[in-house]
């Protein structure tokens, strides 16, 4: 067996496939099968776009990245319908837990397919499928002991009568002091916590400070994992800093075995006799979603069997594309779920969690309604732009802002100036002067050859980029070749070349069309939407999906002769006056 080892820019990855490798121009491969979890939202309310540049568009690049190369993936999430966010939005509007799933459930579905989120299946947590995994994995770790009952003191709020959850209750973080940490998690260090743990604790609904009585619960023992979990840690050098760091820091602290069910009635219950009032925790049950999930999308493929390859084949690589807030609960806790109920499955490969995006140099807030909601943006703009500028501008090593004026200005100057005239300028002069044919091709110069250089290797820097999970260098290479192809076209000045040497335009077009037939797969995980129009502009049938991320294959596909179809632009340009439009509506409250 042959191993690859390449380092790259710090990062080192291996390979031990072989044989596999002969179409692809920089020999070396990843594993055939991939496996990609995506954060499950909560479905209390609408996605916004920080939800969009946390994880949900880099799993959906990598995903269409990884089918093109002909990799066999599989992407899965789900709406997380329990837990508090869920009962306080239902408490807030008089509804039910199950109508407030209900209603976002169906608009997250509606949001992936407009903005081209292509999962390949995104189920919700509610369903009897999600149970029954839940309920085998909790009675299966209980059973080699690494679930034990025990008694625990619970937040009790006298003033309103009753056990009040992680949520309800803030206070000062023990680590950070930060004065508004959440009983379940600080948000400003990132620790998770347990709501004993807060200094000067109050009540959300009342003010007033907490009681803490006694209560049965369940609880996992994480302490018997902090050694295996240490040693697997040492062993994925290619974890982004952020994710290595937080989750080092987490394991330092000393794992302790934590509570994983709560007094309440909405939520999965307990798989045993006496504990009717009790449900599973939703951290506990939700990250058990990547598993069911997977397991639902084989039987809806009709061969229950094949959720398997995707977890159990040690050749299969897991992604788990999530914000930076989840860290520890896919780096540590799911692992160690993993480890205890054994049965071979996969551990994470790789957690590539993205940093935090703010709007207008503000955080998003649900509350204050200061956030660009998907469906809004929707309702006004394409999802390519929307796409790009999250690409290019993805928090992905540091926390990263949206504003509408860089919205404007990199869709006028960037999609609009740099790729789409190109495209649309190549596409339209050939239409109108060769009869709505691909021109062909004739003597190559030193210049022809350079371009098309560019190409082949922008296919293989594309490619190589997002092996690794970085999407900005990535979309700033493809956006590279397509200055190149400009930079190109001035000096061939085809529409100049028209007058006294057709066969030499003719040739400058075909190689021109050959370099878009490129740029077409290399931005087709980023920009979908376009790629696909330029897919048929350029004559061909199908989904632009099924193309192959190979140089020859795509500059070969191109032929003198072959009929193309009408182009028109791909992108518009948008009047500065959005920016004061859009801002205006900010932080307003919905009409
Ligand atoms: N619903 C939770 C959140 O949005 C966590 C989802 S990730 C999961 O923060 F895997 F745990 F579901
Ligand atoms: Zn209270």
């Amino acid at each position: 067996m042959l191993f690859y080892f390449l380092i790259l820019e710090g990062y080192q990855f291996v390979s031990s496939k072989e044989g596999k490798d002969a179409g692809c121009s920089w020999g070396h491969r990843l594993s055939d099968r991939i496996f990609i979890g995506v954060a499950w939202p909560y479905a209390n309310g609408p996605l916004h776009l920080g939800h969009v540049a946390g994880c949900y568009l880099a799993a959906d690049v990598f995903a269409r990245y990884h089918r093109m190369r002909g990799n066999e993936v599989l992407m899965v999430s789900g709406s997380d319908t329990h837990g508090t966010p869920i009962t306080i939005r239902a408490d807030q509007e008089g509804i039910t837990p199950a109508e407030v799933v209900e209603r976002y459930h169906a608009e997250f579905l509606e949001s992936w397919r407009r903005l081209g989120i292509s999962f390949d299946l995104f189920t919700h947590t509610n369903t009897q499928n999600h149970q029954q995994v839940v309920h085998e994995i909790f009675l299966s770790l209980l059973e080699k002991g690494y679930i034990y009952t025990d008694n625990m003191l619970l937040a009790y709020c006298p003033g309103c009568d009753r056990f009040l959850p992680d949520r309800y209750v803030e206070g000062v973080c023990p680590f950070c002091a930060f004065n508004r940490a959440r009983g379940d998690q600080c948000d400003q260090c990132g620790h998770t916590l347990d709501p004993q743990e807060l200094h000067e604790a109050y009540c959300i609904l009342c003010g007033g400070p907490p009681e803490f009585r006694e209560s049965e619960h369940f609880f996992l023992k994480l302490s018997a994992f902090e050694q295996p979990l240490l040693e697997w840690i040492r062993e994925q050098p290619h974890w982004r800093s952020n994710v290595s760091n937080q989750t080092r820091s987490f394991l330092e602290g000393g794992l302790k075995d934590r509570a994983i069910t709560r007094d309440l009635s909405w939520g999965v219950p307990i798989p045993l006799e006496g504990y009717e009032g009790k449900r599973i925790y939703v951290w506990f049950e939700a990250v058990i979603g990547y598993l069911s999930a997977a397991v639902e999308w084989a039987a809806n493929s009709g061969e229950e069997g094949r959720w398997e390859d995707f977890w159990k084949d040690p050749d299969t690589r897991s992604y788990y594309f999530i914000g930076k807030d989840n860290i520890p609960f896919h780096s540590i806790i799911w692992p160690a779920m993993i480890m205890g109920y054994g049965h071979d499955l996969n551990l994470p490969y790789d957690v590539p969690a993205n940093e935090f995006l703010s709007l207008e140099n503000r955080k998003f807030s649900t509350s204050q309604n200061w956030a660009v909601w998907v469906p809004d943006y929707l309702n006004s703009y394409d999802p390519d732009p929307l796409r790009y500028l999250l690409s290019i501008n993805m928090p992905e090593s540091g926390d990263a802002d949206f504003s509408w004026a860089e919205f404007v200005r990199r869709n006028n100057e960037e999609l609009v100036a740099t790729y789409g005239n190109l495209v649309n300028r190549v596409l339209s002069f050939t239409y109108r002067n060769f009869e709505g044919q691909v021109p062909p091709a004739g003597e190559m110069d030193e210049v022809d050859r350079q371009v098309l250089e560019s190409a082949r290797s922008t296919l293989d820097e594309v490619g190589r980029s997002l092996e690794i999970t970085r999407f900005k260098a990535a979309i700033g290479q493809a956006f590279g070749l397509a200055q190149d192809a400009n930079r190109y076209l001035d000096a061939k000045a085809p529409w100049r070349a028209i007058r006294e040497d057709k066969a030499d335009a003719a040739n400058t077009l075909n190689v021109s069309i050959r370099v878009i037939n490129c740029l077409k797969v290399a931005l087709a995980p980023f920009l979908p939407f376009s790629s696909q129009k330029i897919h048929e502009y350029l004559g061909f049938d199908g989904p632009v999906e099924q193309e192959a991320w190979d140089f020859e294959v795509l500059a070969g596909a191109i032929k003198g002769g072959s009929p193309l179809r009408q182009p028109s632009p791909l992108y518009t340009k948008l009047d500065p006056e959005v920016i004061e439009q859009e801002t205006a509506r900010l932080g307003h409250a919905e009409t």
